[in-house]
């Protein structure tokens, strides 16, 4: 619980950091209801025990092959599915309507930004690199799998150092540039030197397409 508030903390910290290079047309999404994703949020991992997340998986990326991938769904068919999945019985009646409201708007929240998985494995990271499109809000994850505690540093990506715990996934939000650039992500204490996680901002990057199907895209 306590990570969960942090990891908001920091993205509420980030997001003030920020705003004089967000465009004023991205101001809207760029102000959430912080309270409103956090309530969503813990639910989304803890609901009944076993959380939204323990089927959908953490980030709603269905990797746990059990539930879809569900980032960005809206409001009705997360209403809808509580009221008639089968599978979903465990959490019917677990949340009142306010609850509901809130973990939809922290699914249609996780559907505004593009995840980005990375795994620290043996002190290094798996994979070491992706390439994003300008603009893009990412949702970067980072896995550390070993047993101890790593420190992170990012300066040209205006993050501060963090530390993730031994078996811990941090993630927090970053917004590429919209000029092409290369980001990295060092694992300052990691066993072998010059970790990094590299981010290649480059026009040449597929689009983040956003939650809809690529068919419901083209018809707009
Ligand atoms: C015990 C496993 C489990 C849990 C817990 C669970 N789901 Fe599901 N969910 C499923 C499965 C399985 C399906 C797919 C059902 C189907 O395809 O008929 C599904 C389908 C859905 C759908 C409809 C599919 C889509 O993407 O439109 C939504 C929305 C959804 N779940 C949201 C949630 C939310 C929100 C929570 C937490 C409040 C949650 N689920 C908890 C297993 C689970």
């Amino acid at each position: 619980m306590r990570s969960v508030i942090t990891v908001f903390t920091a993205f509420f910290a980030f997001s003030i950091v920020l705003p004089k290079a967000i465009p004023a047309a991205r101001a809207a999404d760029e102000q959430p209801d912080m309270k409103l994703l956090e309530k969503g949020r813990i639910a989304w991992l803890t609901v009944a025990g076993i959380g939204c997340a323990g089927c959908h998986g953490r980030f709603g990326e269905g990797d746990v092959g059990v539930g879809p991938y569900n980032r960005g769904v809206e409001l009705s068919k997360v209403q809808a599915a509580i009221a008639t999945v089968d599978q979903m019985r465990v959490v019917r009646g677990k949340l009142d309507p306010q609850e509901i409201e809130a973990v939809a708007a922290y699914v249609a929240w996780l559907g505004r930004h593009q995840l980005v998985k990375t795994l620290v494995k043996r002190d290094r990271f798996d994979p070491n690199a992706v390439d994003i499109h300008p603009g893009t809000p990412v949702q970067l994850a980072i896995n550390n799998s070993g047993v101890s505690p790593r420190k992170f540093a990012a300066p040209n990506m205006n993050v501060a150092e963090f530390e993730i715990p031994g078996r811990t996934v941090h993630d927090f939000v970053w917004r590429a540039p919209e000029q092409e650039g290369t980001y990295t992500l060092r694992c300052i204490d990691c066993g072998a030197q010059g970790q990094e996680f590299t981010i290649n901002v480059r026009r040449g990057a597929k689009p983040y397409a956003g939650p809809e199907k690529p068919e419901r895209k083209e018809a707009r």
